[in-house]
């Protein structure tokens, strides 16, 4: 009945949404903050009798829309159903193994084996270095390879790397090869390679609004880079899926980019709650990593993050556990309203009293 092709997937555990009982939740990095007003105008005011017709398939809307927030071209920006589905047309698209393994970090997205899996390409992982950063230089001198693709900020450390890292990667890359950011947390800390899109026709920057347009409900995210990248990610596209991004999604895409001075408020909201929270729970003797996203990843020494996990999950309060080398005595706790985090604080002070 099913297929050899479904019997060899191992598909990618999402962090729970639960349904039992309501919890702070701090485990997906979603953003606490509601979306832009402007967003809410267009969901208000949408014509549903518009919904009899398709979308149109080119998503050119969006794609100005995020070209004039960018200041690049819509013939450099392609959108998809999440950065998901994004990333999974990239790796479709760009990575086949005929020149190399695929490299990326050991520690990142876990969806990138997954879609290794799904599309059955050869990888490798490449440890972090010694301050839990991706380490670049040793992806590169490693040997051949059909291509990279990294977080930044990687997940779930939320550590960024500088823009010069990055290009000097790039600067000794192989040009015949797709090199992918995937810069979903960038807004919160890091500083984006969308810059180096200009010089690198081989370099793909792939973005959500999930995340900092607190629209992870929607399903939206894109890609910037050569028109040449953009028109391979079309082609996978229409060999797949002629419509991923429905009208509501790119109207309201639309609406989101058009008001960054929104998101920015936001994002800063956001930060300042970060920090807060982490010179808060530095101070009770918390280990957290610098981290230039929207979660912390954080332990307390001597207890395991997933004893962490479960006992603040008691206590009504969702954070993520993941048993990985390197990461299993910490959990990542997404970074909530100032009162949300409050909350975490005083559970984390009731559960392990100092
Ligand atoms: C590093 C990274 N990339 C991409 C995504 C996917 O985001 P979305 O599909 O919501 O755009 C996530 C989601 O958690 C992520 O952590």
């Amino acid at each position: 009945m099913f297929s050899q092709r479904l019997t060899n997937l191992t598909p990618y555990v999402p962090g729970e949404q639960p349904q039992d009982r309501s919890y702070i939740k701090l485990n997906t990095n979603e953003n606490p903050y509601p979306p832009s007003p402007a967003v809410m105008d267009v969901l208000a005011t949408m014509d549903a009798d518009a919904l009899r017709r398709y979308p149109d398939p080119s998503m050119t809307a969006f794609r100005e829309a995020v070209a004039d927030a960018y200041g690049i071209d819509p013939a450099q920006v392609f959108a998809g159903n999440g950065s998901d589905e994004v990333l999974s047309f990239a790796f479709f698209a760009f990575f086949d193994g005929s020149q190399g393994p695929l490299r990326f970090p050991a520690l990142t997205y876990s969806f990138y084996p997954v879609y290794c899996n799904y599309y059955d390409i050869p990888y490798e992982t490449i440890p972090l270095d010694e301050h839990s950063r991706v380490n670049l230089p040793a992806m590169t001198d490693a040997g051949p390879s059909c291509g990279l693709i990294f977080a930044n900020p990687n997940a779930p450390t939320g550590i960024a790397l500088p823009l010069s890292a990055i290009e000097a990667v790039l600067s000794g890359y192989p040009r015949d090869r797709v090199v992918v950011v995937d810069e979903a947390y960038v807004d919160f800390g890091g500083e984006t390679a969308l810059p180096l899109i200009q010089s690198h026709p081989n370099l793909l920057v792939i973005r959500t609004v999930s995340k900092c347009m607190s629209l992870a409900g929607m399903r939206l995210g894109y890609a910037m880079g050569d028109p040449a990248l953009i028109q391979a990610l079309f082609t996978t596209k229409d060999a797949f899926n002629s419509y991923p991004v429905d009208a509501v999604a790119q109207a309201v895409g639309v609406a989101a980019m058009k008001d960054m001075t929104y998101t920015r408020e936001r994002i800063q909201a956001v930060i300042a709650s970060r920090d807060r929270f982490v010179t808060t729970i530095s101070n009770l003797g918390w280990r957290v990593r610098p981290s230039a996203a929207n979660f912390v990843l954080a332990g307390k020494p001597g207890i395991t993050g997933e004893t962490v996990y479960k006992t603040l999950r008691d206590a009504g309060i969702l954070v993520r556990y993941f048993n990985l080398p390197g990461v299993a005595d910490s959990v990542r706790i997404t970074i909530g309203t100032d009162d949300e985090m409050d909350r975490l604080v005083a559970a984390i002070r009731q559960c392990w009293p100092e």
